[in-house]
């Protein structure tokens, strides 16, 4: 589904991913952990294809073809999607009519929006007043009117109360083996998922069959995703740090 071949990236002048190199198969899920600054967010970012970060070395692989230069836009009609860890407010634009062009016919954003509870919020301008849990119900309803075939889902469960998480964290695992096919597309492979967790709370709702550490802008260790949370907590990200120190510019 997704290839990151020896990714270097750039955004303000500053270095930010070096030499990643990382794969999701199609039907699979990967989880991203990572210290703060190490560069989590600007992976998928990049994967996404915001134009701040500028592709200095690599290319990026999805469904078979090089999408590197393509614009956002774009990959988002070829089936990717992404949940933001700080989505924008969008003055103006009310959530029915986001759900409304996202989706792609058939199911109304009425529909969409009652499993997450999101029916009030759909006449209220995107995320303008939304709490911290309410935002990342919003995006997951903009993610299930899109159906992409590869979900980039940084940090789901950061700043959900213990009662809402069984409610992102079924949301997310309806979106991964809901429907059936994506993007438009009758495809039986499955969907595929990348997720940044620090606390990995996703795990007890989505089945990850790989893990990785970031450190520094690259991709440190790689494992089963319990394992290495499990070592993560024992000692840190110390380890991984000295399992290949590199120092970013
Ligand atoms: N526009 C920018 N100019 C300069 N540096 C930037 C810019 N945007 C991001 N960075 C830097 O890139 C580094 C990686 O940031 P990123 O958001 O990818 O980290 P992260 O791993 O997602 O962290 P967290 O766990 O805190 O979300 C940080 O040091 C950040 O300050
Ligand atoms: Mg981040």
């Amino acid at each position: 589904m997704l290839e990151i071949e020896n990714l270097t990236v750039e955004i303000g002048g500053k270095t930010v991913l070096r030499n990643v190199n990382m794969s999701v198969l199609a039907g699979f899920t990967s989880v991203l952990f990572g210290p703060n600054g190490s560069g989590k967010s600007s992976l998928l970012m990049t994967i996404m294809g915001f134009s701040d970060y500028r592709v200095k070395e690599g290319r990026i692989v999805f469904m078979g073809e090089d999408i590197t230069d393509l614009p956002v836009h774009e990959r988002a009609k070829r089936g990717i999607g992404i949940l933001m860890q700080r989505p924008p407010n969008l003055v103006g634009v009310k959530l029915e009519d986001l759900v409304r062009v996202a989706g792609r016919g058939g199911v109304t954003p009425g529909d969409l929006a009652k499993p997450l509870q999101m029916n009030e919020f759909l006449g209220r301008d995107v995320n303008v007043g939304f709490s911290g849990g309410e935002i990342k119900r919003s995006e997951l309803l903009q993610l299930s009117a899109q159906n992409p075939c590869l979900y980039l889902l940084d940090e789901p469960e950061s700043g959900v109360d213990l009662e809402s998480i069984e409610r992102v964290g079924g949301a997310v695992k309806d979106l991964l083996v809901g429907r059936i096919g994506c993007a438009g597309k009758k495809s039986m492979d499955g969907k595929s998922a990348l997720i940044i967790t620090h606390t990995g709370q996703i795990l007890d709702y989505v089945e990850a069959d790989r893990a990785y550490v970031m450190c520094n802008g690259t991709i440190s260790c790689s494992g089963n995703p319990r394992e290495l949370l499990q070592e993560i907590r024992r000692k840190g990200y110390e380890e991984c740090v000295k399992c290949k120190i590199l120092q970013v510019a």
